[in-house]
């Protein structure tokens, strides 16, 4: 079958390749037919990387940014939510190691009164995804049809799903293409990308997690803070209420890494336990949720509610409901002991006394994916079962031969060879994550002079 014809169009590719190229601003008709061209197959990939490149080099003014995310958001289908009775919220995060907060909020936020229609994604790099965590719950569904999203929304205010086919096309494929031309580091093209799928979701207001450190995408701030400035404002003028909390991802949050022992520390939460880092940031992401959704007049009384509610024990419940309406195995949740896990453990011994000074928390990451928590190919499966459980984190104090870090693995290797076919056996990748793992941690003989705070700071124009 022949492409589509665009050389019959309004306007000639190459000159906006080379408008762009040249340092120009497109207006939004010259992008939207790019995106459109590039979303029906009638533009050729090499002009679409070359313009990509193009903008990588030369940027983009918020207008254009906001252009592109408006073309790449209705290169496909908006999800109408308006039957909903209340507004509708949600987060995103640029992802970590460790990083498990939407497990808590989703359900906290709609044991609040607001809803939440949270359409995930899995793994990227060494980073973990939520719709991998969801599935290492048996029988969990991440893949609903439309009709059946809306049916647990109504139910029990809150739905984890996965992207639909139909959802931002056109991200997908630049996504693709980005990813084999070196033009994935964009802060205008990573913008458009997410704010596309996210705005997709119809929600009212978009709280943004935007993580910054050695084990975060944006290892420098003042790059955090301008994708964060950058989305906010792109969000904005499509007449969302957006925030953006720019947060640590200097050591794992929490204590777990890996899909089921992170369910598992999302469980410890829920029932008001879980580790103070993990805890207070879901306190704080939800606070903004509430304020942002209109459910508080600020950010302290979001925060006095979102305190209420976990101590309540509701947010679990509503957590244990979706779980259920998903076709989850909710005696996982009630008994988190049945979750998938390994039988083998290897300790991450310290070499000296002293304190942890630094992780190079990436590391961290890419131990987990070696162990097979996580994709080095696109087409791997995820083991459920396998991870860390980190034992000390920045600050804390040392003993020679005391463990740093433990590795959930197997024994032998005939479970890990369906997931990592060339990955070699368990024993072998246990190894790997251990040598990892040693070097990832920095032990110093005083303690370092300030721990990094949980939250740098908060991008939001208003009062709050
Ligand atoms: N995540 C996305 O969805 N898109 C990007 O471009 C980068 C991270």
């Amino acid at each position: 079958m022949s492409q589509p014809n665009r050389s019959s169009g309004p306007f000639r590719v190459i000159d906006l390749i080379r408008k762009k190229r040249d340092g120009g601003v497109l207006s939004a008709a010259e992008i939207g037919y790019l995106v459109e061209g590039c979303t029906d197959g009638s533009i050729p990939d090499y002009q679409m990387a070359a313009w990509l490149m193009a903008v990588v080099l030369r940027g983009m003014t918020r207008e254009e940014t906001a252009s592109l995310t408006h073309a790449m958001l209705h290169s496909g289908e908006v999800l109408d939510l308006s039957f909903l009775p209340a507004k509708k919220v949600d987060k995103h995060s640029t992802g970590g190691v460790g990083d498990k907060t939407s497990l808590v909020l989703a359900p906290l936020v709609a044991a609040g009164g607001l809803f939440v229609p949270m359409i995930s994604g899995r793994g990227l790099g060494h980073t973990g995804g939520t719709l991998d965590k969801l599935e290492s719950i048996p029988g969990f569904r991440v893949g609903l049809s439309v009709p059946e999203f809306h049916r647990v929304l109504k139910a029990c205010g809150t739905s984890m799903i996965g992207q639909t086919e139909k959802i931002a096309p056109a991200d997908r494929k630049l996504y693709a293409l980005r990813d084999v031309t070196g033009t994935v580091e964009s802060p205008y093209l990573i913008c458009a990308s997410i704010m596309s799928k996210k705005l997709a979701e119809g929600t009212d207001a978009l709280v943004l997690d935007v993580k910054t450190g050695s084990g975060a995408f944006m290892k420098k701030e003042e790059d955090a803070v301008f994708l964060a400035e950058l989305m906010v404002e792109t969000g904005e003028r499509m007449g969302k209420q957006m925030a953006a909390l720019i947060t640590d991802m200097n050591e794992p949050l929490g204590r777990m890494v890996g899909n089921a022992l992170e369910v598992e520390e999302c469980i410890e939460v829920l029932h008001g336990g879980g580790p103070t880092d993990l805890r207070e940031l879901c306190l704080e992401l939800a606070a903004w949720m509430f304020f942002l959704g209109g459910a508080s007049k600020t950010v302290a009384q979001g925060r006095q509610l979102s305190e209420g509610i976990l101590a309540s024990g509701k947010a679990f419940e509503r957590f244990r409901q979706m779980v259920e309406l998903q076709g989850g195995d909710i005696s996982t949740i009630d008994d988190p002991t049945r979750l998938p896990s390994a039988d083998h453990r290897v300790e991450v011994p310290s070499p000296q006394d002293g304190y942890v000074a630094a992780i190079a928390c990436e590391q961290v990451g890419t131990a987990c994916v070696i162990l097979g928590g996580g994709r080095e190919r696109k087409e791997d499966s995820v083991d459920p079962a396998v991870g860390i459980v980190v034992h000390k984190k920045i600050g804390d104090k040392v003993s020679a031969g005391e463990p740093l870090c433990t590795i959930h693995c197997h024994a032998d290797h005939s479970h890990a060879d369906h997931c990592h076919a060339d990955h070699g056996h368990s024993e072998a990748q246990a190894a790997r994550a251990k040598t990892l793992l040693a070097e990832s941690y920095q032990i110093a003989a005083a303690p370092p002079a300030q721990k990094p705070a949980l939250i740098h700071r908060v991008i939001y124009k208003g009062e709050h």
